[in-house]
């Protein structure tokens, strides 16, 4: 393994990078993984510094990236989304030049891609998208390190369908992630929440020379079948207005991955999969909000399903940690 494609880069959505590169930082997550498991691991980053923008709530990509930093023996400074001047009196320019004197990178989590390209492009540092409309590059990773994880075939014979929103961030990343990777890719939606028209050809001219299988329709029991891994994501991502819910709900509730859905699989040996926060129940706000208005269709996931032996969150969730890990160490050290 070498990081030379990496060293001094950015992260700004994966169909920028090479099938090789997003390996090399899977790979390099395993080994930090085991490093971190038998307390051998050797801090890579010391005296780095690095910048956390967050214009969004997170709970896994900010812990991911502090703790991450702080394995590795880094700084972090985490900007949240109020306290800082950024998008008040001053503008992401001014911003990016004025931490790309103090960092070594930059981390945001925010509303337009271009915001973070012109983070990069102003900052003259590694910047880093930890989720933004339009991608969720840091996520995909950590899935598809999972999907290795828990697959006993090679990655190009894994294949996952993306059940839900087939337009938001998190599909749109596994979409490309996948074509580049060359796996079976499947997104089950509605017409009206198909990826964009340019994501797919995207995606699409990827496969040609991948080999990557890719499908989008709407029809779950013809993309459920045979799969290994069935993935979903919250039906109105973060910064959508409430006013989309109510359709949302209307059309996403034959997609709710629950028994009836999953039993279009045709075996038991499946893996669920969520980026997380799930809504499932009335034990959060928000969840108790929907079930009063919509009752419990009104959820992306069971409760059922997702306490089941199937469901292979956590991991996922804990694989946040080494991939970002991965990405400092391979862009700073
Ligand atoms: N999956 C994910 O990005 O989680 P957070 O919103 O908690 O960071
Ligand atoms: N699609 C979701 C992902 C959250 C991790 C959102 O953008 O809110």
């Amino acid at each position: 393994m070498d990081n030379k494609a990496w060293k001094g880069n950015s992260y700004l959505a994966e169909k920028d990078h090479s099938r090789e590169s997003l390996l090399y930082l899977i790979e390099l997550a395993q080994v930090l993984r085991q490093e971190r498991s038998t307390g051998c691991e050797s801090p890579r980053l010391k005296g780095k510094k690095i910048a956390l923008i967050f214009e969004k709530a997170s709970t896994r990509t900010r812990c991911a990236f502090e703790i991450a930093a702080f394995e590795q023996g880094a700084l972090t400074t985490y900007l949240g989304p109020t306290g800082s001047h950024l998008g008040k009196e001053e503008s992401v320019k001014d911003t990016a030049r004025v931490l790309g004197r103090m960092y070594d990178a930059i981390a945001y989590r925010g509303f337009g891609q271009n915001t973070v390209e012109e983070l990069s492009l102003y900052s003259q540092r590694p910047v880093y998208n930890a989720l933004t409309d339009e991608w969720h590059p840091t996520q995909s990773l950590a899935d598809i390190m999972t999907m290795m994880d828990h697959s006993s075939l090679p990655l190009n014979q894994i294949s996952f369908v993306f059940v839900g929103d087939g337009r938001n961030n998190v599909a749109r990343s596994l979409l490309v992630t996948g074509a580049l990777l060359g796996m079976d890719v499947r997104i089950c939606a509605p017409r009206e929440l198909w990826p964009d028209a340019k994501t797919q050809s995207l995606a699409e001219s990827f496969a040609v020379t991948t080999g990557a299988r890719i499908r989008v329709d709407s029809d779950p029991k013809a993309l459920l079948s045979n799969v290994e891994f069935v993935y979903t994501d919250v039906w109105l991502s973060m910064g959508e207005s409430q006013e989309l819910l109510e359709k949302r709900v209307e059309i996403l509730a034959p997609y709710q991955v629950n028994s009836e859905l999953t039993s279009f699989i045709g075996n038991d040996d499946w893996k669920f999969m969520h980026c997380l926060p799930a809504l499932r129940d009335e034990m959060t706000t928000v969840g108790a909000e929907l079930i009063k208005r919509f009752g419990p269709s009104a959820f992306e996931v069971t409760d059922e399903i997702f306490e089941s032996t199937n469901s292979v969150v956590f991991d996922q969730a804990e694989n946040r940690l080494h991939t970002i890990k991965a990405l400092l160490v391979s862009t700073l050290s």
